[in-house]
Protein backbone atom coordinates (compact mmCIF):
# COMPACT_ATOMS: atom_id res chain seq x y z
CA UNK A 1 0.00 0.00 0.00
CA UNK A 2 1.32 3.41 -1.43
CA UNK A 3 -0.31 6.80 0.47
CA UNK A 4 1.20 9.72 -1.45
CA UNK A 5 -0.07 12.14 0.17
CA UNK A 6 -3.23 14.32 1.22
CA UNK A 7 -5.37 14.87 -2.00
CA UNK A 8 -7.65 16.70 -0.36
CA UNK A 9 -9.50 17.85 2.77
CA UNK A 10 -13.25 17.94 2.71
CA UNK A 11 -15.20 20.13 5.54
CA UNK A 12 -18.34 19.41 6.52
CA UNK A 13 -20.27 22.87 6.86
CA UNK A 14 -23.50 24.24 7.43
CA UNK A 15 -23.25 26.61 4.00
CA UNK A 16 -20.49 26.03 1.75
CA UNK A 17 -21.22 29.83 -0.16
CA UNK A 18 -20.70 31.35 2.90
CA UNK A 19 -17.26 29.23 3.96
CA UNK A 20 -16.26 28.93 0.42
CA UNK A 21 -16.71 33.36 0.31
CA UNK A 22 -14.51 33.32 3.62
CA UNK A 23 -11.89 31.04 2.03
CA UNK A 24 -11.57 33.25 -1.20
CA UNK A 25 -11.45 36.39 0.42
CA UNK A 26 -9.27 36.43 3.44
CA UNK A 27 -6.85 32.94 2.07
CA UNK A 28 -6.54 33.29 -1.46
CA UNK A 29 -8.36 30.41 -2.84
CA UNK A 30 -10.33 30.21 -5.31
CA UNK A 31 -13.61 28.15 -6.82
CA UNK A 32 -12.22 25.39 -9.10
CA UNK A 33 -15.84 23.16 -9.19
CA UNK A 34 -18.84 22.40 -7.77
CA UNK A 35 -21.12 19.64 -6.96
CA UNK A 36 -25.11 18.82 -6.33
CA UNK A 37 -27.82 16.65 -7.22
CA UNK A 38 -27.90 17.98 -10.63
CA UNK A 39 -24.00 16.97 -11.49
CA UNK A 40 -24.89 13.49 -9.87
CA UNK A 41 -23.88 14.13 -6.11
CA UNK A 42 -26.60 13.15 -4.17
CA UNK A 43 -28.14 14.52 -0.96
CA UNK A 44 -25.61 17.29 -0.75
CA UNK A 45 -24.18 20.27 -2.52
CA UNK A 46 -19.93 21.03 -2.53
CA UNK A 47 -17.82 23.12 -3.85
CA UNK A 48 -14.00 22.55 -4.81
CA UNK A 49 -11.42 25.43 -3.61
CA UNK A 50 -8.29 25.12 -4.86
CA UNK A 51 -4.66 27.08 -4.51
CA UNK A 52 -1.45 25.56 -5.41
CA UNK A 53 -1.40 21.86 -4.85
CA UNK A 54 -4.44 22.36 -1.68
CA UNK A 55 -7.62 20.82 -2.55
CA UNK A 56 -10.90 21.82 -0.36
CA UNK A 57 -13.44 20.90 -0.56
CA UNK A 58 -16.59 22.25 1.90
CA UNK A 59 -20.06 20.27 1.44
CA UNK A 60 -23.15 20.91 2.97
CA UNK A 61 -25.68 18.48 3.36
CA UNK A 62 -29.60 18.81 2.30
CA UNK A 63 -31.09 15.46 3.81
CA UNK A 64 -30.71 14.05 7.05
CA UNK A 65 -28.91 10.86 5.60
CA UNK A 66 -25.92 12.52 4.38
CA UNK A 67 -23.05 12.56 6.91
CA UNK A 68 -21.98 16.45 6.64
CA UNK A 69 -25.81 16.73 8.17
CA UNK A 70 -25.09 15.08 11.34
CA UNK A 71 -21.59 16.02 11.58
CA UNK A 72 -22.04 19.87 11.40
CA UNK A 73 -25.14 19.04 13.79
CA UNK A 74 -22.67 17.09 16.24
CA UNK A 75 -19.76 19.67 15.57
CA UNK A 76 -20.64 22.56 13.98
CA UNK A 77 -18.37 23.36 10.34
CA UNK A 78 -14.87 21.10 10.68
CA UNK A 79 -12.69 18.58 8.54
CA UNK A 80 -15.17 15.37 7.96
CA UNK A 81 -12.84 14.12 5.19
CA UNK A 82 -8.84 13.58 5.21
CA UNK A 83 -8.51 11.92 1.48
CA UNK A 84 -5.30 10.10 0.76
CA UNK A 85 -3.77 9.40 -2.59
CA UNK A 86 -3.10 6.10 -2.96
CA UNK A 87 -1.46 4.12 -6.13
CA UNK A 88 -4.40 1.27 -6.00
CA UNK A 89 -8.01 1.83 -3.89
CA UNK A 90 -8.99 -1.68 -3.82
CA UNK A 91 -5.42 -3.12 -2.86
CA UNK A 92 -5.62 -0.32 -0.23
CA UNK A 93 -8.87 -1.31 1.20
CA UNK A 94 -8.55 -4.69 1.53
CA UNK A 95 -4.95 -3.86 3.16
CA UNK A 96 -6.72 -1.54 5.75
CA UNK A 97 -10.03 -3.50 6.76
CA UNK A 98 -8.57 -6.52 6.47
CA UNK A 99 -6.04 -4.65 9.51
CA UNK A 100 -9.31 -3.58 11.46
CA UNK A 101 -10.19 -0.61 9.87
CA UNK A 102 -14.07 -0.08 9.41
CA UNK A 103 -15.47 0.16 6.46
CA UNK A 104 -17.69 2.95 5.73
CA UNK A 105 -17.88 3.06 1.28
CA UNK A 106 -16.89 -0.05 -0.70
CA UNK A 107 -14.72 0.89 -3.85
CA UNK A 108 -16.38 2.96 -6.54
CA UNK A 109 -14.69 3.86 -10.00
CA UNK A 110 -16.20 7.48 -11.59
CA UNK A 111 -15.29 8.24 -15.02
CA UNK A 112 -15.27 11.06 -17.14
CA UNK A 113 -13.99 13.56 -19.38
CA UNK A 114 -10.82 11.50 -19.77
CA UNK A 115 -10.51 10.69 -15.87
CA UNK A 116 -10.77 7.60 -14.00
CA UNK A 117 -10.89 8.25 -10.61
CA UNK A 118 -11.53 5.01 -7.92
CA UNK A 119 -12.10 5.67 -4.04
CA UNK A 120 -13.49 4.19 -1.30
CA UNK A 121 -13.99 5.72 2.69
CA UNK A 122 -12.70 4.08 5.74
CA UNK A 123 -12.74 4.96 9.39
CA UNK A 124 -10.23 7.75 11.28
CA UNK A 125 -10.10 9.29 14.09
CA UNK A 126 -13.61 10.86 15.77
CA UNK A 127 -16.12 11.50 13.18
CA UNK A 128 -13.38 11.86 10.88
CA UNK A 129 -12.65 9.38 7.87
CA UNK A 130 -10.44 8.62 5.14
CA UNK A 131 -11.52 8.87 1.60
CA UNK A 132 -9.05 6.64 -0.49
CA UNK A 133 -8.15 8.56 -4.00
CA UNK A 134 -6.46 6.35 -6.92
CA UNK A 135 -6.31 8.72 -10.07
CA UNK A 136 -5.76 8.04 -13.90
CA UNK A 137 -5.57 10.48 -16.67
CA UNK A 138 -6.82 13.80 -17.26
CA UNK A 139 -5.44 15.19 -14.26
CA UNK A 140 -7.24 18.15 -14.10
CA UNK A 141 -10.64 16.26 -13.06
CA UNK A 142 -11.60 15.92 -9.62
CA UNK A 143 -14.33 13.35 -8.69
CA UNK A 144 -15.37 12.97 -12.47
CA UNK A 145 -19.06 12.48 -12.31
CA UNK A 146 -19.63 14.30 -9.02
CA UNK A 147 -18.14 17.23 -8.92
CA UNK A 148 -18.28 19.77 -12.16
CA UNK A 149 -15.27 22.21 -13.34
CA UNK A 150 -15.17 25.50 -13.20
CA UNK A 151 -13.32 27.16 -15.90
CA UNK A 152 -10.57 29.11 -13.80
CA UNK A 153 -10.86 33.14 -13.81
CA UNK A 154 -8.38 35.09 -16.12
CA UNK A 155 -6.42 36.06 -12.65
CA UNK A 156 -5.59 32.80 -11.20
CA UNK A 157 -5.80 33.63 -7.40
CA UNK A 158 -3.01 33.38 -5.10
CA UNK A 159 -0.03 30.56 -4.61
CA UNK A 160 0.50 31.22 -1.20
CA UNK A 161 0.65 27.30 -0.81
CA UNK A 162 1.38 24.84 -2.44
CA UNK A 163 0.15 21.87 0.13
CA UNK A 164 -1.36 20.45 3.15
CA UNK A 165 1.81 19.90 5.84
CA UNK A 166 -0.29 18.36 8.52
CA UNK A 167 -3.39 18.17 10.65
CA UNK A 168 -3.15 18.76 14.00
CA UNK A 169 -5.56 16.21 15.88
CA UNK A 170 -7.47 16.53 19.67
CA UNK A 171 -8.65 13.44 21.03
CA UNK A 172 -9.90 12.92 24.73
CA UNK A 173 -7.51 11.49 27.50
CA UNK A 174 -6.93 8.11 26.88
CA UNK A 175 -6.96 7.89 23.15
CA UNK A 176 -3.80 9.38 22.31
CA UNK A 177 -2.19 5.73 22.95
CA UNK A 178 -5.27 4.07 20.24
CA UNK A 179 -5.15 7.02 18.24
CA UNK A 180 -1.21 6.77 17.12
CA UNK A 181 -1.68 2.53 17.55
CA UNK A 182 -4.32 2.77 14.64
CA UNK A 183 -2.55 4.81 12.60
CA UNK A 184 0.69 2.61 13.30
CA UNK A 185 -0.83 -0.88 12.75
CA UNK A 186 -3.47 0.23 10.51
CA UNK A 187 -1.56 2.43 8.07
CA UNK A 188 2.10 1.55 8.33
CA UNK A 189 2.78 4.79 9.50
CA UNK A 190 5.88 5.39 11.69
CA UNK A 191 5.44 7.20 15.53
CA UNK A 192 8.01 10.06 14.03
CA UNK A 193 7.66 12.31 17.31
CA UNK A 194 6.40 13.00 20.59
CA UNK A 195 6.67 15.10 23.59
CA UNK A 196 4.85 16.09 26.95
CA UNK A 197 4.22 19.67 26.98
CA UNK A 198 4.06 21.34 30.00
CA UNK A 199 2.26 25.38 30.07
CA UNK A 200 2.31 26.35 33.59
CA UNK A 201 -0.55 24.40 35.67
CA UNK A 202 -1.65 22.20 32.44
CA UNK A 203 0.13 19.89 30.15
CA UNK A 204 -0.72 17.75 27.61
CA UNK A 205 1.06 14.99 25.66
CA UNK A 206 1.48 14.72 22.14
CA UNK A 207 2.83 12.30 19.02
CA UNK A 208 3.40 13.06 15.79
CA UNK A 209 2.19 10.15 13.21
CA UNK A 210 3.50 9.95 9.49
CA UNK A 211 2.74 7.91 6.31
CA UNK A 212 5.73 6.11 4.57
CA UNK A 213 5.97 8.67 2.41
CA UNK A 214 6.92 11.80 4.17
CA UNK A 215 3.63 13.63 2.78
CA UNK A 216 0.70 12.71 5.23
CA UNK A 217 1.57 13.95 9.08
CA UNK A 218 -1.06 13.79 11.75
CA UNK A 219 0.17 15.48 15.40
CA UNK A 220 -2.07 13.85 17.70
CA UNK A 221 -2.91 15.57 21.06
CA UNK A 222 -4.20 14.58 24.43
CA UNK A 223 -5.09 16.32 27.95
CA UNK A 224 -3.27 15.53 30.65
CA UNK A 225 -6.63 14.99 33.11
CA UNK A 226 -4.50 15.14 36.15
CA UNK A 227 -3.90 18.84 35.23
CA UNK A 228 -5.70 21.91 35.34
CA UNK A 229 -8.27 21.45 32.69
CA UNK A 230 -6.74 23.91 29.38
CA UNK A 231 -7.29 24.69 25.59
CA UNK A 232 -7.30 20.72 24.40
CA UNK A 233 -10.08 20.47 27.00
CA UNK A 234 -12.13 23.37 25.48
CA UNK A 235 -11.87 22.39 22.22
CA UNK A 236 -12.85 18.67 23.15
CA UNK A 237 -16.11 20.05 24.75
CA UNK A 238 -16.75 22.81 22.30
CA UNK A 239 -16.25 20.69 19.30
CA UNK A 240 -18.31 17.53 21.16
CA UNK A 241 -15.24 14.97 21.09
CA UNK A 242 -11.91 14.19 18.68
CA UNK A 243 -11.47 16.17 15.79
CA UNK A 244 -8.90 18.21 13.87
CA UNK A 245 -7.97 21.45 15.86
CA UNK A 246 -6.12 22.79 12.92
CA UNK A 247 -4.69 22.12 9.17
CA UNK A 248 -1.26 23.18 8.78
CA UNK A 249 -0.84 25.38 4.94
CA UNK A 250 3.02 24.84 3.48
CA UNK A 251 4.45 27.89 1.92
CA UNK A 252 7.67 28.66 0.31
CA UNK A 253 7.84 32.86 1.94
CA UNK A 254 6.20 32.93 5.53
CA UNK A 255 6.97 36.45 5.86
CA UNK A 256 5.23 37.49 2.57
CA UNK A 257 2.27 35.09 3.17
CA UNK A 258 1.25 36.65 6.43
CA UNK A 259 1.56 39.91 4.99
CA UNK A 260 -0.60 39.23 2.64
CA UNK A 261 -3.28 37.81 4.51
CA UNK A 262 -3.08 40.42 7.22
CA UNK A 263 -4.16 42.27 4.01
CA UNK A 264 -7.25 40.78 3.89
CA UNK A 265 -8.17 40.48 6.75
CA UNK A 266 -6.55 36.83 8.67
CA UNK A 267 -5.95 38.19 11.99
CA UNK A 268 -3.08 35.58 13.36
CA UNK A 269 -2.03 34.86 17.40
CA UNK A 270 0.95 36.67 18.54
CA UNK A 271 4.16 36.77 20.00
CA UNK A 272 5.73 38.81 22.96
CA UNK A 273 8.24 40.85 22.35
CA UNK A 274 10.37 38.52 25.02
CA UNK A 275 10.41 35.61 22.55
CA UNK A 276 12.55 37.62 19.71
CA UNK A 277 14.47 39.00 22.40
CA UNK A 278 15.67 35.03 23.45
CA UNK A 279 15.53 34.11 19.93
CA UNK A 280 19.25 34.16 18.75
CA UNK A 281 20.44 32.83 22.44
CA UNK A 282 17.94 30.42 21.85
CA UNK A 283 18.70 28.83 18.31
CA UNK A 284 21.35 31.25 17.06
CA UNK A 285 21.11 33.15 14.16
CA UNK A 286 17.26 32.58 12.31
CA UNK A 287 17.29 31.44 7.92
CA UNK A 288 15.01 34.71 7.89
CA UNK A 289 15.30 38.19 9.71
CA UNK A 290 14.73 38.20 13.33
CA UNK A 291 13.05 41.78 12.45
CA UNK A 292 10.84 40.17 10.04
CA UNK A 293 9.54 37.94 12.20
CA UNK A 294 9.08 40.11 15.06
CA UNK A 295 6.79 41.82 12.92
CA UNK A 296 4.70 39.24 11.62
CA UNK A 297 4.64 37.28 14.93
CA UNK A 298 6.40 34.31 13.09
CA UNK A 299 7.24 31.15 15.54
CA UNK A 300 11.17 29.62 14.72
CA UNK A 301 11.88 26.39 16.09
CA UNK A 302 14.57 23.89 14.84
CA UNK A 303 15.10 20.14 14.41
CA UNK A 304 18.03 18.01 13.40
CA UNK A 305 17.49 18.91 9.52
CA UNK A 306 17.01 22.33 10.24
CA UNK A 307 14.82 24.97 11.05
CA UNK A 308 11.04 25.26 10.54
CA UNK A 309 8.84 28.79 10.81
CA UNK A 310 4.89 28.46 12.14
CA UNK A 311 2.12 30.71 12.97
CA UNK A 312 -1.57 30.16 14.14
CA UNK A 313 -4.81 32.18 12.31
CA UNK A 314 -6.93 33.17 14.88
CA UNK A 315 -10.19 30.70 14.59
CA UNK A 316 -12.94 31.75 12.82
CA UNK A 317 -14.86 29.05 13.73
CA UNK A 318 -18.10 30.25 15.72
CA UNK A 319 -17.22 27.74 17.91
CA UNK A 320 -13.91 28.92 18.38
CA UNK A 321 -12.47 25.40 17.20
CA UNK A 322 -10.86 24.97 13.84
CA UNK A 323 -8.23 27.06 12.73
CA UNK A 324 -5.45 27.46 10.16
CA UNK A 325 -1.59 26.98 10.74
CA UNK A 326 1.47 28.46 7.91
CA UNK A 327 4.36 26.93 8.04
CA UNK A 328 7.46 27.10 6.16
CA UNK A 329 10.13 24.50 5.78
CA UNK A 330 13.85 25.46 5.91
CA UNK A 331 14.92 22.06 5.89
CA UNK A 332 13.06 20.66 9.25
CA UNK A 333 11.23 17.63 8.66
CA UNK A 334 9.60 17.18 12.04
CA UNK A 335 8.76 20.02 14.79
CA UNK A 336 10.70 21.99 17.25
CA UNK A 337 10.20 21.41 21.14
CA UNK A 338 9.97 24.83 21.35
CA UNK A 339 6.80 25.69 19.18
CA UNK A 340 4.42 23.64 20.68
CA UNK A 341 4.39 25.11 23.69
CA UNK A 342 5.22 28.79 22.54
CA UNK A 343 1.91 27.66 20.02
CA UNK A 344 -0.29 26.83 23.34
CA UNK A 345 0.93 29.98 25.07
CA UNK A 346 0.04 32.45 22.29
CA UNK A 347 -3.69 30.87 22.25
CA UNK A 348 -3.50 31.42 25.95
CA UNK A 349 -3.10 34.84 26.04
CA UNK A 350 -5.67 35.13 23.12
CA UNK A 351 -7.98 33.94 25.80
CA UNK A 352 -6.61 36.15 28.36
CA UNK A 353 -7.30 39.10 25.81
CA UNK A 354 -11.00 38.33 24.74
FE1 LIG B 1 0.61 22.46 13.63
Amino acid sequence: MQIHGVDHVEFYVGDAQQAAFYLCTAFGFRVSGQGGPETGLEGARSLLLSQGGVRLLLTTGLDSRHPATEYVRRHGDGVGVIAMGVDDVQESFTTLTGRGAPALEEPRTLEANGATVRTAVVAGFGDVTHRLVERHGNAEEFLPGLIDLIAPDVEEGEHLFSVVDHAAVLVPAGELGPTVDYYRDVFGFDNIFQEFIEVGDQAMDSKVVQSESGKVTFTIIEPVTSRRAGQIDDFLARHGGAGVQHLALLTDDIVSAVQTLEGRGVRFLKAPSSYYDELENRLGEPDLRTADLRETNVLVDQDHWGQVFQIFAQSMHVRRTYFFEVIDRHGARTFGSGNVKALYEAVEREKANV
